[in-house]
């Protein structure tokens, strides 16, 4: 084996791929769960013929060429445009907020100008505004009757904490769009995998150079492919949580998770939508998931269909990492992490969890594409 791969998220794979079809290397895969693809699998459901996004509702987009160009090498996309829809007081609203969101709202028929000028002026906090928790930095963005319909309780929710509560940091900005456009990506491209994100995977995984590894965890001293084994023998590419490859020395990094309910339902259509946001506080779940509505183009059944309710908490060390809490004491020992792995000989720590930040697809796979060119190549010259 010339490269040791761990995690075969998109990062990882990319990095394979890229390795074996590129380079010629033997690349060794090891994935401590029973499939490749990372968080962004997909399987078909048994029961209802459904495919299931496992790991939380995934929308392929990207404005980036090269990444574009890269991944329709392993599969082609449909034409799906993302939309959500929020549930605010018994009432269903387009988000993001737009013109429809605002006129249904507020029981208006305003155009544009006369729109962001009213929303002006409700986040017109006066001279005293000094936005040092997340509600006020929110009500400076949007204003209060926006944000108490459609941010705090969501908000809340997510956090598990008042956002009274919640440094200002959280939101850079609140998108508010003053035309009827609700589509929820404005990227050049986007879409599902034709074949789902299941086969997009397996494909990049199935070159002759490259040997998988399921339900291996490479942090087990007992297994042969582990850290004490390869590190220092082989040129390694790290993409598991950076506290955990350091066995949490510095501490461990916050992350929320989120936990899935699922239930098949035996009608053909219960929410006409793929994602419904709950906005209100009185309702304990954050999403509901629709899958089939991520494929209008495939024949599904028409007697039953299968949904998710997500919630939303802060993660324990049993569960999985979504989302970096990133308070300014994750940060500190971020920085301590980091200087460690660049420590390491021969060991790249990438993607989401090797690098603790939240990454779309696209950037997992850009990120992967630049590290192979920038760092893989030089191990090899
Ligand atoms: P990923 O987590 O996918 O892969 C890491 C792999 O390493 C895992 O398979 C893990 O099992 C394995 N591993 C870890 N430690 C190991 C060890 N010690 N030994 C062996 N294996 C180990 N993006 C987007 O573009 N559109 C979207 O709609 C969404 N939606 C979305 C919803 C939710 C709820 C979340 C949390 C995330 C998204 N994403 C998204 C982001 C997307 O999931 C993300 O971009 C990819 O998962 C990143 O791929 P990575 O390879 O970085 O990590």
């Amino acid at each position: 084996m010339d490269l040791l791969v761990v995690g075969s998220g998109l990062f990882g794979l990319t990095i394979a791929e890229r390795a074996a079809a590129e380079l010629g290397l033997r690349v060794g895969v090891v994935e401590s769960r029973q499939h490749v693809g990372g968080n962004a699998w997909s399987s078909i459901d048994r029961d209802t013929g459904i495919e299931e996004h496992r790991y939380g509702a995934h929308i392929f987009h990207t404005s980036n060429e090269k990444v574009w160009g890269y991944v329709n090498r392993f599969t082609s996309f449909t034409d799906y445009t993302h939309h959500v829809y929020a549930r605010h007081r018994g009432e269903v609203y387009p988000l993001p907020i737009n013109l429809a969101t605002i006129n249904q709202f507020f029981h208006t028929s305003l155009g544009p100008g006369e729109a962001r000028a009213m929303i002006e002026a409700q986040a017109d906090l006066g001279s005293d505004a000094n936005p040092g928790n997340l509600e006020d930095k929110a009500i400076s963005l949007i204003g209060r009757p926006l944000y108490e319909a459609f941010i705090r309780g969501y908000t809340a929710k997510q956090w598990q904490t008042d956002p009274r509560q919640l440094p200002a940091e959280i939101i850079t900005r609140l998108p508010v769009r003053y035309t009827y456009d609700n589509r929820y990506f404005n990227d050049t491209h986007q879409g599902m995998p034709t074949q789902g994100y299941g086969a997009w995977l397996e494909r990049m995984a199935t070159h002759p150079l490259i040997d998988v590894h399921l339900g291996v965890d490479f942090l087990d001293p007992n297994q042969p492919l582990s850290r004490s084994a390869a590190v220092g023998q082989v040129p390694v590419v790290y993409t598991g949580p950076i506290d955990r490859y350091f066995d949490h020395r510095f501490g461990r990094l916050g992350w929320r998770t989120v936990e899935f309910e699922r239930q098949v339902l035996p009608v053909d259509d219960h929410q006409g939508t793929a994602v419904i946001n709950y906005c209100d506080e009185d309702v304990a779940h954050t999403r509901v998931l629709e899958f089939k509505h991520f494929h209008p183009e495939r024949r599904h059944r028409n007697d039953c269909t299968l949904i998710a309710r997500e919630f939303s908490r802060f993660a324990g060390a049993d569960d999985e990492a979504y989302y970096p809490v990133n308070t300014p004491g994750d940060r500190q020992m971020l920085d301590r992490y980091r200087e460690a792995a660049d420590k390491e000989s021969r060991v790249l720590f990438g993607g989401r969890l090797g690098t603790y930040q939240y990454l779309d697809m696209h950037m997992a796979i850009g990120s992967a594409l630049s590290r192979f060119d920038n760092v893989i190549r030089g191990w090899f010259a």
